[in-house]
């Protein structure tokens, strides 16, 4: 039997590319290098094909969610800043319809006011936020058993 593979887009947002020497007090000295080789490792044990890019530009982000339209079983993604303010990322992840995990290496709910609303959670399944690197493995792994329920209760 065929095992089917599933696709999961990997999205990080801004600043996110200077993780290891920005606040590494909040953010800890893990890079960006070290979080992609993690996840990729995960989908490799779990049969899943990721797809990771990171941009610091809002537009850039409503591309790449418009793109996995045409590819992706699911979303995982790390929206940084925009996570706080975004409707046109708010609007992109419900326009695909796409199963979303929203994910953060801190905990937003523990620090300042502004970072407590997220405007990603209404159109995500859930959010990983506070656990550091393993928010992601964490989420990669709820977003896959989503998709594994989906494809059992739609054969
Ligand atoms: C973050 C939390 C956001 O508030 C912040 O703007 C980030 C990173 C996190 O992963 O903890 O850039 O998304």
């Amino acid at each position: 039997m065929n095992v089917v593979s599933t696709k999961v887009l990997v999205l990080h947002g801004p600043n996110l590319n200077l993780l290891g020497e920005r606040e590494t007090g909040i953010y800890g000295q893990v890079t960006l290098a070290d979080i992609d080789s993690q996840l990729s490792a995960l989908a490799a044990d779990l049969d899943a094909e990721l797809q990771i890019h990171q941009s610091n530009h809002e537009g850039e982000l409503v591309d790449l969610i418009h793109q996995a339209r045409t590819w992706a079983d699911a979303i995982v993604i790390n929206p940084g800043a925009f996570t706080h303010y975004s409707i046109a990322l708010h609007d992109a992840l419900r326009a695909v319809a796409l199963p979303v995990v929203e994910v953060h290496l801190s905990n937003i709910h523990a620090r300042e006011e502004f970072r407590h609303r997220s405007v990603i959670a209404p159109v995500a399944l859930g959010q990983l936020s506070g656990f550091g690197p393993d928010s992601y493995l964490l989420g990669l792994r709820a977003a896959l058993e989503a998709v594994k329920r989906s494809r059992a209760a739609h054969p």
